[in-house]
């Protein structure tokens, strides 16, 4: 069965970590495994402004062996009304996976349903799971572990950051603290799911309003823009999300030696302040690199039927 990864809970906790073991061993030995020599082609997709998962993608596809066929503006391949189901039936007859960055969910769900090869969320309204492995990849190097971390993500609980936190955070045993206030908050639904999976891996996680409360004592801190793209209200949700901001005061409730995530891009000033961004916590430069290691291994992995044994250079 083919395999896909739309939202974090498509890999189970076993899964999660042989793709992490995979992604250590591609940083330590970059241009060792050619999978997708041939060249295999895997199409990325963009229908959002990026840079960090556009260079990240088509710099591992290209190591990996493959040929990257990257889109910017899916516009010139479905700017004359046809369904998504078309296009999947379409390219799964040529290219070895798809990877695509769109607004809704179902879209994504649309395509993976027609799609005969692994289709990749690479970031939707409602997740952005290849960001957590990149962020679960640093965590681990950093502090040797994932399980039984404490991490407190702060600002715009309702994201797709904060969703696939959740999940993936969840799913890797982690504690988990959203704090975001009232019209912030993450969705029910998703919120239950992660508890869910929390439940089986020894994890937990909680939403909460309190920013002093949700920094006490964690390991991680993690923050992403309070304006994601597509959305409005710009001035409303910065005065809202202010108290929620990472600073340097922030960062004294929090364990000592705690590091700072920040997907990026960051606004400076708004969800972190410079000092922090660039200060001794902050592991954001890793954190982007790692996105490089954490899809090849992803990709390779799915490519492979799931068993991360199926190209050449994995024996
Ligand atoms: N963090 C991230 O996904 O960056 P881009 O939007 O630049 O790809
Ligand atoms: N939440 C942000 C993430 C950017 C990588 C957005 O969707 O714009």
């Amino acid at each position: 069965m083919t395999r896909h990864f739309l939202r974090d809970d498509d890999l189970s906790p076993a899964e999660q970590a042989q793709v992490l073991e995979l992604a250590a061993a591609m940083k330590k030995d970059r241009f060792g495994y050619r999978p997708f020599e041939g060249p295999r082609t895997v199409a990325v997709l963009f229908d959002k402004p990026s840079a960090r998962t556009r260079v990240s993608f088509h710099t591992g596809i290209g190591e990996l062996g493959g040929l990257p066929l990257v889109v910017d503006n899916v516009s010139v391949l479905m700017g004359r009304g046809e369904p998504v189901a078309d296009l999947a039936r379409v390219l799964d007859r040529q290219v070895s996976a798809i990877v695509w960055r769109t607004t809704g969910q179902a879209l994504i769900d649309e395509m993976a349903a027609h799609s005969r090869v692994p289709v990749v969320n690479a970031l939707t309204d409602e997740f952005h799971p290849c960001q957590i492995l990149a962020d679960l990849q640093t965590v681990h190097e950093r502090l040797g572990r994932t399980a039984g971390v404490t991490l407190t993500y702060l600002g715009d609980g309702a994201n797709n950051m904060a969703h696939s936190y959740l999940l993936g955070g969840a799913t890797a045993g982690m504690h988990v603290r959203i704090a975001g206030p009232a019209g912030y908050q993450p969705d029910a639904v998703i919120l239950d799911q992660a508890a869910a999976i929390a439940a089986k891996t020894g994890g937990s996680v909680v939403a909460l309003s309190d920013p002093v409360a949700a920094a006490q004592g964690t390991h991680v801190i993690a923050t992403d823009t309070w304006v994601s793209m597509g959305q409005e209200g710009k001035e409303e949700r910065v005065a809202a999300l202010r108290p929620y901001q990472v600073n340097g005061e922030l960062l004294e409730h929090a364990a000592h030696d705690a590091i700072v995530l920040h997907c990026l891009p960051a606004y400076r000033g708004n969800e972190i302040t410079a000092e922090v961004l660039e200060g001794p916590r902050s592991v954001v430069w890793d954190q982007a690199e790692n996105r490089l290691h954490a899809q090849k291994a992803l990709l390779h992995w799915l490519v492979s039927g799931g068993t991360g044994r199926g190209g050449q250079g994995m024996g």
